[in-house]
């Protein structure tokens, strides 16, 4: 049964690559819910379960993009900070599945993408609890694939490279990012448009056997 109206729930949709993806989905006919930091907060369990209790709506699509970065040396990494990370990168959108996965299964049909990163295949220094929680989210992707795949719900991730975003120009300096653009095959940083597309893509029903990938999108970085 095709469903015409799809609702998609994108966390993180205030800015960078949420904002994008929320364009892209709208622009194409997909209805988006779009909560704000303060009506789900992915640090508090209460608050995850509190927004999905109260979403009176269907959700054909479940994009979990909000992700955080701080960046911190082995040696000076500061754990409630960490572990607050391990909750927004990880554990909320392990949650937020877990809770929506009963109305998918009913429904046959759903399309689920978690923003990953590139940090999650390759390493730079100050990234281990930031790439531990990116390799996570890889690795329940590929377990909720495996579970949902008889549900024709395909599941998959999205690993950016350098985004044109907020969090790239809080966590690297103009000249780091110059130095970072001549490094990059295709000579650019992604803008957020580049990474929704692919995005969309793997949500739309062009997408009918992908699931359960990581799939990197850098402009070649992680390959020279
Ligand atoms: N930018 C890159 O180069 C890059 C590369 C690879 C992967 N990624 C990943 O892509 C995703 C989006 O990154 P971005 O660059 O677009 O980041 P961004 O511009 O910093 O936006 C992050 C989003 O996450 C939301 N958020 C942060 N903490 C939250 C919390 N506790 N609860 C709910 N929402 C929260 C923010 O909301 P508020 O603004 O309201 O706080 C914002 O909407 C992240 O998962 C990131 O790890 C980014």
């Amino acid at each position: 049964m095709e469903i015409i109206n799809k609702i998609a729930l994108v966390t993180g949709g205030s800015k960078g690559i949420g904002k994008a993806i929320c364009k892209v989905f709208s622009d194409n006919g997909i209805r988006v819910l779009a909560p704000s930091h303060s009506e789900l907060d992915l640090t508090s369990e209460q608050s995850i379960r509190n927004f999905l209790v109260s979403l009176n709506s269907e959700v054909h699509i479940l994009v979990n993009n909000a992700g955080v970065n701080p960046l911190a040396e082995i040696g000076s990494i500061e754990f409630q900070k960490a572990r607050q990370l391990m909750d927004i990168n990880f554990w909320g959108p392990a949650l937020i599945t877990d809770l929506l996965s009963a109305k998918m299964k009913k429904q046959h049909y759903g399309r689920i993408v978690n923003i990953s990163s590139i940090w999650s295949v390759i390493s730079k220094p100050g990234r281990s609890t930031y790439a531990a929680s990116k390799a996570a989210i890889n690795s329940f992707t590929r377990s909720a694939a495996v579970e949902f795949g008889p549900y024709n719900i395909l599941v998959n991730a999205v690993a950016p490279g350098y985004v044109n975003t907020e969090l790239t120009k809080k966590n690297n300096s103009p000249n780091q990012i110059e130095s970072i653009k001549s490094g990059i095959p295709v000579k650019k940083l992604a803008e957020p448009s580049e990474i929704a597309e692919l995005v969309y893509f793997l949500c739309s029903d062009k997408n009918s056997y992908v699931t359960g990938q990581t799939i990197v999108a850098d402009g070649g970085f992680s390959i020279v």
